[in-house]
């Protein structure tokens, strides 16, 4: 089969499409042959080394596609299905193991692409509104990079728990699909905390900050009285260390840096996660945005078009 590998961490370049052997299956395990592999954020920073794999690896950590082989003690998967995974390793490839525990079987009415698309970044919005700060009707919401593969689908999930959404976003035409998606207000990130707080006067209740460096300090003077900080990524660059002084003197406030394996741990949380998700897709309530679809073999620009900016909603690298 053919794969991404990376041997050396560094730039988009290290990203080399080669032959490899086909993957081997082990009891308790899955054969994919995968139809769509999701590229999400996280797959730059192991690129990077910034969270340090061992090498060489193949990146990626979501996809769906069809089942080819199912090994000893799987049940209730079988050979033709259509399934789907996040946050297991090894998607950027033609085929990939899965072990059965972390398969979903993809409904009828949900095509391989959008639970490509869906579900790293929606079960991340699912459980940042649903469990890290359960999202109440009324509450005010600031979302960061509201038009990225994150951002859309956490303003949507926000707005049908009963919020307002204030968004933040970089461009007129992300500003556009920010509000397309049921963001009320839409800003741009400089004095991005004093729009905030003209906007919904004590401050918000919560802030989703993926964006980490260039935000982090604005994000905690948006926040009102006992607020609740979600820092759930960095695509800026790492914040540097904080003092806990801070969140006393802005307001008592919560600071939280969650991570979508702490929050889909057990089966009945992923299940959970995972059928609230499609079944909101299967009835029209939640939509996926797929800006870009590449080739495998060109996951190069893939990440140099995620990382520049380029991007809104989901990119799929299609083997
Ligand atoms: N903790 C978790 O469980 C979890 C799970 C999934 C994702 N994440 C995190 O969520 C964040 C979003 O991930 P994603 O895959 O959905 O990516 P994404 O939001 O589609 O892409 C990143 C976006 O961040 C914004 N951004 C602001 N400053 C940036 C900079 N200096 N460089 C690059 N982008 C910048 C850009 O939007 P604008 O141009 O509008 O600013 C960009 O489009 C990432 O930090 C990721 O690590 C965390």
């Amino acid at each position: 089969m053919h794969a991404i590998v990376v041997s050396a961490t560094g730039g988009p370049e290290v990203l080399t499409y080669t032959d490899c052997p086909d993957p081997e299956l082990n009891p308790g395990e899955v054969l994919v042959d995968i139809a769509a592999s999701g590229v999400n954020f996280i797959d730059v920073y192991h690129r990077m080394g910034r969270y340090p794999l061992s090498l060489p690896f193949i990146p990626g950590s979501e996809a769906a596609g069809t089942v080819v082989a199912v090994g000893e003690d799987v049940r209730g998967i079988s050979v033709g299905a259509t399934v789907a995974w996040a946050n297991v390793m090894g998607s950027y490839a033609e085929r990939a193991v899965v072990p059965a525990s972390h398969l979903l079987v993809v409904p009828d009415g949900v095509t391989a692409d959008i639970a490509a698309a869906l579900l790293l970044q929606g079960m991340t919005a699912h459980y940042l509104t649903h469990s890290t700060y359960e999202v109440k009707p009324g509450d005010d919401v600031l979302v960061h990079a509201a038009a990225g593969g994150v951002g859309l689908l956490l303003t949507q999930i926000a707005k049908l728990r009963g919020a307002r959404v204030i968004g933040t976003v970089s461009t007129q035409e992300k500003e556009k699909l920010a509000r397309q998606a049921g963001a009320d207000e839409v800003i741009r990130y400089g004095g991005f905390s004093e729009a905030v707080r003209e906007l919904a006067g004590s401050g918000v209740h919560v802030v989703y900050d993926g964006v980490g460096a260039a935000t982090f300090e604005g994000s905690i003077t948006s926040l009102r009285p006992r607020g609740m900080m979600a820092l759930y990524g960095q695509a800026s660059g790492p914040v540097p260390p904080v003092d806990p002084q801070i969140l006393a003197s802005n307001g008592s406030l919560f600071l939280t840096r969650p991570t979508l394996a702490h929050y889909i741990a057990t089966r009945d949380e992923l299940a959970w996660r995972a059928g609230d998700l499609f079944g909101w897709v299967a009835s029209g309530q939640l939509q996926v945005h797929i800006s870009h679809r590449y080739p495998l073999a060109e996951a190069v620009r893939a990440h140099e078009d995620l990382e520049a900016r380029r991007t809104t909603g989901k990119i799929l690298l299609i083997p």
